[in-house]
């Protein structure tokens, strides 16, 4: 936290980029033939995704911050690369990886905005109103992968969780959310 905190302008850039990735997600979940039913859902949140896209662009133009180049993170790469091949299997784990993505934002939101409480109120606020929405998409996302196959799901958020516990012990010296 302290990192983000020192490099707003970095950090707020970077989560402009989230917001992006996390509507390009919701669209590239449609791809899934168990997911057809879900479309319309997936459309939602991709379009509320993009709804946060504009939003932090909105602040950074206020702000006079330009918009730039995204990192990678070395943590959601780590997810997505254990997605596992074969259709019934990947959409689990697709499923599986944005949820614990979102699910992170959701987290990340909340402790942004107690720590920003003190020194940028305005910001502290923006981040409090994001929480409840990102912590919908990490629940949709979650019973998704759940109404597909319960056992499995659950065998492989174990798997997911094991595997995120190893990432984030990764240092990463960027000022970015994830
Ligand atoms: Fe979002
Ligand atoms: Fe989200």
């Amino acid at each position: 936290m302290p990192k983000v905190l020192a490099d707003l302008p970095a950090m707020l850039v970077d989560h402009a980029h989230l917001e992006r990735k996390a509507a390009a997600s919701a669209l590239n979940l449609e791809k899934y033939h168990d997911l057809f039913g879900r479309v319309e859902e997936l459309n939602a949140i991709a379009i509320e995704e993009l709804q946060h896209f504009q939003l932090v662009l909105g602040l950074l133009k206020r702000r006079g911050i330009p918009f730039g180049q995204p990192y990678p993170s070395p943590w959601i790469a780590g997810l997505m690369h254990a997605v596992r091949q074969g259709v019934r299997h990947s959409v689990i784990d697709h499923l599986i990886c944005c949820s614990l993505i979102e699910g992170r934002s959701c987290e990340k939101f909340q402790r942004l905005a107690n720590a920003l409480q003190p020194v940028d109120a305005d910001l502290a606020e923006f981040y409090a109103d994001l929480v409840g929405s990102e912590g919908n998409h990490y629940a949709t996302y979650w019973l998704m992968a759940r109404q597909i196959n319960e056992a499995e799901a659950d065998q492989r958020l174990d798997f997911y969780l094991d595997l995120d516990a190893k990432l984030i012990r990764v240092p990463n010296p960027r000022p970015m959310l994830h």
